[in-house]
């Protein structure tokens, strides 16, 4: 095709409000029909992170739980009136900062209402909160639709017990590889845990009052002294002594066999994976949060709802009541 007949078309599909866009989503798809919608989201968020950092890490991981559960459509949002939704799934019962969502869409529901998904504002909402604590920043395309569904049995995100091939084939299956897998762990940088998710790792690990060998004593020790061997609830950090600091420590801790979970200290066991943190513990994590930006945009790119698919929320808890046009349709 002529490039200017090229040109005419992308004109012709912007007049029409089709964006041009890659993989189906746009940087601009808000431009006309949203114009403020990231400054408003980032308002938002600021005004929440700055009260309380932690709500970053919290956040992020909203995010990440969304993609890997039936793609990225604001489906981790939905509650439900039977309790069987993605958030009442064991793994999504620590999930924090939907307060913080539910803020920033009521913020630009009153600027446009109708227009902007949950999806997108939460994509928008965790690389600001990132941002806000000083970690790194990545483009958000923007276009995705909030999905009609969320169950509590679909959701099968990576366990924190899981071995490496688990874990790579976890990724694999979304889009994501070996690189993305190393990189991303990453995000446990910040935030917290609890002992209950350690304590057989501890106490306990073949059933004989053993720890887990992979990990290094003085930090088993350590632990110790924060759970107690029948402790499922205190607060362990994931990143001792830097939880709010978005660095490359996760690196350095998991190469010294203090990785937290099975499956932060399991990276040492693939050669890709290890090479990796090897790399970041020798160069202060030079390439960390350039890494870390470009596996967010893919992540965030997980098995999106685009075009007519889906729908707009109004508020994200909640899917569209039915018009009597669907209804009917049913
Ligand atoms: C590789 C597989 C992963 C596993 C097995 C895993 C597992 C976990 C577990 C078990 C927790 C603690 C939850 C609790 O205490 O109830 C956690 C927390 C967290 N995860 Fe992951 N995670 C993984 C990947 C990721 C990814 C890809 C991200 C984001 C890029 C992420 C970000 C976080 C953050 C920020 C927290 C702390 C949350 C808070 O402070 O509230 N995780 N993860
Ligand atoms: C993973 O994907 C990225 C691009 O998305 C690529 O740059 C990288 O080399 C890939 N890593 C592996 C191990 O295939
Ligand atoms: C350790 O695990 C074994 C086997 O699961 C169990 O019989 C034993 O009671 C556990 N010990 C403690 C102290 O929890």
């Amino acid at each position: 095709m002529a490039i200017k007949n090229l040109l005419a078309l992308v004109v012709l599909l912007n007049v029409l409000g089709v964006s041009v866009a890659q993989k189906g989503l746009d940087l601009n798809y808000y431009k006309h029909r949203c114009p403020d919608v990231e400054a408003i989201v980032l308002r938002v968020t600021v005004q929440y992170v700055s009260r309380q950092p932690s709500l970053a890490a919290a956040l992020l991981r909203l995010h990440f739980h969304d993609c890997f559960v039936r793609g990225c459509d604001g489906s981790v949002l939905l509650r439900s009136r039977d309790n069987d939704a993605e958030i009442n799934a064991l793994p999504s019962l620590s999930l924090r900062g939907f307060e913080v969502v539910d803020a920033a869409k009521s913020a630009v529901e009153k600027k446009c209402p109708g227009v902007v998904s949950c999806a997108d504002i939460l994509a928008l909402v965790a690389r600001d909160a990132v941002s806000v604590i000083n970690g790194p920043s990545w483009p958000v395309p923007l276009g995705r639709r909030d999905g009609r569904i969320s169950r509590r049995s679909e959701v099968n995100l990576p366990s924190p017990f899981a071995g490496i091939a688990a874990l790579k084939q976890g990724f694999f299956a979304k889009g994501l590889n070996t690189t993305d897998l190393v990189v991303l762990s990453g995000g446990h940088t910040i935030g917290i845990s609890n002992c209950g998710l350690i304590n057989k790792r501890i106490y306990n690990f073949t059933g004989k009052g053993d720890f887990d060998p992979s990990m290094n004593p003085s930090y088993v020790r350590k632990l110790k002294k924060r759970c107690k061997p029948n402790d499922f609830k205190t607060p362990v950090e994931m990143d001792p002594g830097s939880v709010k600091k978005f660095n490359s420590h996760y690196f350095d801790n998991v190469a010294q066999k203090k990785g937290l979970f099975t499956s932060d200290s399991t990276l040492l066991d693939d050669p890709e994976t290890k090479s990796y943190i090897d790399r970041q513990v020798a160069t202060a994590g030079s390439s960390f949060p350039k890494d870390f930006s470009d596996s967010m945009v893919k992540l965030g790119f997980v098995q999106i709802l685009t075009g007519e698919k889906g729908e707009i929320r109004k508020r994200c808890a909640f899917v569209k009541p039915k018009t009597k046009e669907t209804l009917t349709f049913l």
